[in-house]
């Protein structure tokens, strides 16, 4: 079986072809991000009008790569939401376009439950319950997934993580996105120098995350200072040290609450080297199973959209030609 996926829901355009669930032949990318770092976030008319720049040629590269045919295609995956609307309406259009045309079944795909499943295209998805962790630029969220359903357990009551990383980039006078650009300074920092300690947030949810406490603290600190290079670089590592602490707890938190011990994280944060470094590391302490995915499937692709359409497809069958583009779409809502 032959899925087709197409994502498009924010600044790429991304198109994968996947044979059966384990077999990806292909995965293409076309990302506008540079344009939007110009002005320092994605500027969503521009996003919506590089899709539909992009689409075509984005398409037939996914196919000539996968060395198929239109024809060959059993089904299509699309990103339904959330996302940007006029990005989203690219990816829809295109995908009921070529499913009336070629008579093949569409199946809508949620993108945060999709991130979960970057994990899964070189692995195997495991059959038993897994907690799910999900850190992007506009979504940090614990799930526990279970026979394709998603449980909410917690989510941030205010900032994302990536948000809160490209918002102190952006204190600290560093390129958009500064999420990368943080993670890469951090390692040639030293935390305890950086004369900042950022104090853990309350919430009132067991399982929720919060990081505008954080983002706060950095904006008075560095208000009064200019730091050098140096001082950048441990402030960087202070910063990464405390977000990265929280989030490691709360994910074992819930592995806990919920007697779970399988661990499956996605989203563009989840590149991050120090997360990516002290998940395993509690994990093995834990002998917790953890899938982390491959870096080149964190940030936005159709290979983690094919995999979890196929899922989604197999569970409760083809979506209508009458599918509509969810710009706010939950996770747990298909
Ligand atoms: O999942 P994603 O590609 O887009 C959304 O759906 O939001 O995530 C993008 C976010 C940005 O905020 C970016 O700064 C962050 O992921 N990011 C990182 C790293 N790489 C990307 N944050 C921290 N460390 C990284 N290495
Ligand atoms: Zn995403």
């Amino acid at each position: 079986m032959i899925t087709l996926g197409i994502e498009t829901s924010c600044d790429e355009t991304s198109c994968a072809v996947l044979k059966d669930r384990d077999t990806l032949l292909s995965n293409i990318v076309s990302s506008s991000l540079k344009k939007h770092a110009l002005y320092g976030g994605v500027v969503p008319e521009i996003a919506s009008r590089q899709c539909l720049e992009a689409m075509d040629s984005v398409y037939e590269t996914a196919l000539n790569q996968a060395k198929i045919t239109a024809k060959e295609i059993d089904l299509i995956a699309v990103t339904r939401g959330p996302g940007l609307i006029g990005s989203l309406l690219v990816g829809m259009a295109f995908a009921k376009g070529l499913s009336y045309n070629l008579g093949i079944p569409l199946v809508g795909v949620n993108h945060l439950e999709a991130h979960l499943d970057g994990c899964f295209i070189d692995n195997v998805k495991p059959k038993k319950p897994f907690i799910g962790l999900l850190v992007s630029g506009g979504h940090s969220s614990l799930v526990y997934c279970e026979n394709g359903n998603y449980e909410l357990l917690g989510q941030t009551v205010d900032d994302a993580v990536g948000e809160a990383y490209d918002k102190v980039g952006k204190l600290l006078g560093l390129p958009y996105p500064g999420g990368p650009v943080i993670d890469r300074l951090a390692r040639e920092g030293n935390p305890a120098a950086a004369g900042i300690r950022f104090t853990k947030p309350k919430q009132d949810g067991k399982y929720d995350f919060s990081f505008s406490g954080i983002k706060t603290a950095a904006f008075y600190f560095l208000r009064e200072r200019n730091l050098t290079d140096q001082e950048t670089k441990d402030f960087c590592a202070a910063f990464q040290n405390a977000v990265v602490a929280w989030i490691v707890e709360k994910t074992f938190a819930a592995c806990e609450g919920k007697q779970c011990g399988i661990v499956a994280v996605g989203g563009g944060v989840s590149a991050n080297s120090l997360l990516r470094a002290r998940l395993a590391e509690e994990a093995k302490k834990r002998k917790v199973k953890i899938y982390i995915p491959e870096f080149k499937y964190t940030t936005d692709n159709a290979a983690m959209i094919a995999r979890n359409g196929i899922d989604r497809y197999k569970q409760s069958g083809a979506s209508g030609l009458d599918l509509t583009a969810t710009p706010n779409l939950k996770i747990g809502l298909g």
